[in-house]
């Protein structure tokens, strides 16, 4: 009897060896262990041994009964988990599963610039408005101390639709400081607005085209310091190129803030270390905004009384926030449409 269970077990070990799936181990243990089993048959044979070897062997092959049915158990465990790992790896085709599809596209780069700052500005309670393209003398200069004759309109020069007397009255707005105004006397005060959009000079040069973007602010409430204004636009900055950025503040000249300020940031490209730099031509500053405390005739000229309410206001370029953050360094890339121009960095 010893030398049989021996070799039940060894026959069995070299079939399990050779075992590789469920139904094979299922088909393994019919053979042994199932009512026609080899080990089955041996227990059957215990009745014809004699009462002193009985108990013994009776031992010998419950034994190695529940050494099979173990072993059996732990193959089954061992494959189970192959097998599920096997269809993780994508050995099944799930038909169930949606098509992964093409990507439609992605953000314009200005879009995309647009999109972040008016996230940054809303974060700091500012809503969004738009104004026309098409913009009336009116706003777009004259409230804003532009007269007919002051100089400062000649640095915006831009495109009339005159009317039928000849009269220049209608025009491609040249800034969004029309909509200081506009938002003024449709909201009254406080307010806090951002205005995002396209506006048209007669320019076109590698750094100027005819249409760029830009972004208007304009915070109106009670006594607002100066202090508010340079720590707005320093949050700004710091969240929108994602680091902390030095900045100066430098006085200019806008008809329409009174003082007027030009906001510079640290150099992005080579942070004031290089004296050859292309992006800050080596002064270590990039020019990002004007800005300045609303004068009071603009604050009239919006329906509400300067003598109770001040602010500030700011425009930026957004073509020239998209250029400094993605590195672009032609801005007539950001309104080309032939993708080989892109490709290529060369005119095509
Ligand atoms: N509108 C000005 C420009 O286009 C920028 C500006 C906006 C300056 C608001 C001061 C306040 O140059």
């Amino acid at each position: 009897m010893k030398s049989q269970v021996e070799e039940v077990r060894s026959s069995f070990e070299a079939e399990a060896a050779e075992v590789n799936s469920s139904a094979s181990l299922q088909e393994l243990k019919v053979r042994f262990l199932g009512k026609k089993g080899t080990l089955t048959a041996l227990l059957k044979s215990l009745g014809s041994l004699s009462p002193e070897e009985r108990p013994l062997a009776g031992e010998a092959l419950n034994a190695l009964r529940d050494e099979l049915e173990q072993k059996i158990e732990q193959k089954k465990l061992k494959l189970i988990q192959a097998e599920d790992a096997a269809a993780e790896a994508g050995d099944r085709v799930d038909v169930t599963m949606p098509s992964r599809g093409r990507p439609a596209g992605a953000f314009h780069p200005v879009a995309q610039t647009m999109h972040e700052i008016v996230n940054i500005m809303q974060g700091l309670g500012y809503s969004v408005v738009q104004g026309p393209e098409v913009e009336e003398d009116y706003y777009n200069f004259e409230c804003l101390n532009m007269p007919s004759w002051h100089p400062a309109r000649d640095m915006q020069d831009t495109f009339y639709f005159p009317d039928e007397g000849g009269e220049r009255k209608t025009l491609l707005r040249t800034h969004t400081s029309p909509t200081q105004i506009r938002a003024m006397l449709q909201y009254g005060a406080p307010l806090r607005i951002v205005c995002p959009g396209k506006v048209y000079r007669r320019d076109n040069d590698p750094t100027h085209s005819p249409m760029f973007n830009q972004l208007e602010g304009l915070l109106i409430e009670k006594e607002v310091s100066f202090s508010v204004l340079k720590g707005s636009l320093r949050e700004l900055m710091n969240g929108f190129f994602g680091r902390e950025l030095k900045n100066r503040f430098r006085a200019s000249y806008f008809p329409f803030t009174e003082p007027s300020m030009e906001l510079d940031i640290e150099c992005v490209e080579c942070g004031g270390e290089n004296s050859g730099c292309r992006i800050c031509k080596g002064t270590g500053w990039l020019e990002v905004c004007g800005m300045g405390m609303v004068h009071p005739s603009v604050v009239r000229a919006g329906g509400i009384n300067p003598d109770e309410y001040n602010g500030f206001a700011f425009g930026m370029g957004l073509d020239r926030m998209a250029m400094l953050k993605y590195g672009i360094n032609d801005l007539r890339y950001l309104f080309n449409g032939n993708v080989s121009y892109f490709l290529s960095g060369r005119d095509a």
